[in-house]
């Protein structure tokens, strides 16, 4: 397991390039599920959860091939076996995305059920429930979740109770192929749900609705892509990038970005005061450092709201505000995990329920803490740069889940990083 030492604080200057989505990526890979030819894919990002889909993927059967460095995957999807085992699902949440495109291509699949995980119990319940509106009949057994279908797919409405995004996803791949017409509603809008459904346009798919709350899909076959599939840059590790530049008070140019795409965090900062100019039609963010931040008060909601996925790295920079802050966590349970290693660098954060509370500006003091998940690992290295001393930022393996190799491109910017393996 390794950790990293920063020796704080830092000041950063460069260009720094975006990798592709992981949460694009995941649902796009799983997608190729539905087809018999060779699919490929492009600006894959080269991560630990992109490693467990691919292993995932040859476990059913399939052939895969990834160019690490030219971030290129192809799948020959020919799937004897549709069980997503537990080893692999327990690594990685997403693994529930393999359950559409299963049922959908085999009428069959039998995946683990995700569990807890850091962040709250995070049931499947959604999808569960979705399905079986679909006629698909679900067994859960022995940590299981036997999906199976006799006769057709039938299109339906479908209204979620909640917003879920890898939800919204698996009922893409289900009604795309379904006889007659599927209504989502309460669909996720979410850009990575929007991109899924856009390949699966691609490919024939008769959706309208993408990037609503009322989604409709009208079942037809599907035809293999013939072209390789472009993952779509990362708005969070470009939200992460734009929260380090402020955090570190460095003038930083993030290419790579879809400044569309992250209209409420970069609201968010700059209602802190951030500078950040938008260039090349917003595919490159300019942070200028300034040395004053305002309190805010933020809450985490569905896209286009502010994104849970920013709530850890906004959070440790509103340390640095001059006044008090209040954060609302309304997706998830428990994501405040962060806060008890953040304190213990001199953070003034107090946690009532779903609401915590940032008392700035303070001026962190390096000590070992312990990343618990992967959007708390980003904030963690992100107050490890500035504090002042040395920080060790244990059980980094989170940060490699969904960075690709964020220490290496900070080292690049002036950082001083080691990665050591314990
Ligand atoms: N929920 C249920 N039952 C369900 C599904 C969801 O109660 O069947 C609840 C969840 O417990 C949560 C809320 O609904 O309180 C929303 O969960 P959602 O299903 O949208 O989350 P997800 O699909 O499991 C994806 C991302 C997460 C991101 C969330 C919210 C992927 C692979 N994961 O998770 O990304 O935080 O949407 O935007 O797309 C991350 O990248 O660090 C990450 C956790």
């Amino acid at each position: 397991m390794d950790s990293l030492i920063i020796e704080g604080p830092s000041k950063l200057s460069g260009k720094v390039e975006v990798s592709g989505s992981k949460n694009s990526a995941l649902p796009l890979l799983f997608a190729s599920i539905l087809f018999n030819e060779k699919v490929t894919y492009e600006n894959i990002p080269r991560l630990w959860d992109v490693e467990t889909t691919l292993k995932l993927l040859e476990m059913m059967g399939c052939g895969t091939e990834w160019d690490k460095e030219g971030g290129r995957v192809s799948i020959i999807p020919r799937v004897t076996s549709q069980i997503a085992p537990y080893e692999q699902v327990k690594k990685m949440r997403a693994g529930i995305l393999a359950l559409g495109p299963l049922v959908a291509k085999y009428g069959d699949a039998k995946v683990s059920l995700p569990g807890g995980c850091a962040i709250g119990a995070r049931p499947v319940n959604y999808h569960i429930d979705a399905l079986r509106k679909m006629g698909v009949t679900v067994e859960v057994e022995e940590g299981y979740i036997h999906a199976s279908i006799k006769g057709k797919l039938i299109g339906t409405e479908i209204l979620f109770p909640e917003v879920t995004v890898t939800g919204t996803e698996n009922l893409l791949y289900v009604g795309a192929i379904a006889e007659g017409t599927t209504v989502l509603q309460n669909a996720a809008c979410e850009p990575e749900v929007v991109a899924l459904g856009e390949f699966l346009v691609s490919c024939g798919a008769k959706i309208t609705g993408l990037g609503t709350q009322t989604v409709t899909i009208q079942g037809t076959p599907l035809v293999a892509p013939t072209k390789p599939i472009r993952v779509p840059p990362d708005r969070i590790e470009a939200g992460t990038w734009v929260s380090i530049a402020l955090a570190t008070r460095s003038q930083l140019e993030i290419s790579g970005c879809d400044a569309a795409q992250m209209t409420s965090v970069l609201a968010a900062f700059r209602q802190m005061g951030a500078k950040i100019e938008e260039v090349n039609q917003g595919t490159t963010l300019k942070v200028i450092p300034v040395e004053k931040y305002s309190p805010l008060h933020i809450e985490t909601a569905p896209y286009p709201g502010f994104p849970t996925d920013m709530q850890a790295q906004i959070l440790t920079l509103l340390c640095l505000a001059e006044g008090r802050s209040t954060v609302v966590e309304s997706i998830f349970e428990n994501r405040f995990m962060h806060v008890a290693e953040l304190q213990r660098l001199g953070a003034k954060i107090e946690v009532n329920g779903n609401v915590a509370t940032v008392e700035g500006p303070v001026k962190f003091q390096g000590a070992p803490i312990m990343a618990t998940d992967l959007r708390a690992s980003a904030c963690l290295v992100l107050a490890g740069l500035i504090s002042k001393g040395t920080t060790k930022v244990s059980r980094i393996y989170h940060l490699d889940r969904g960075y690709q190799r964020l220490d290496e491109k900070l080292c690049r910017l002036g950082a001083k990083i080691t990665r050591v393996a314990e």
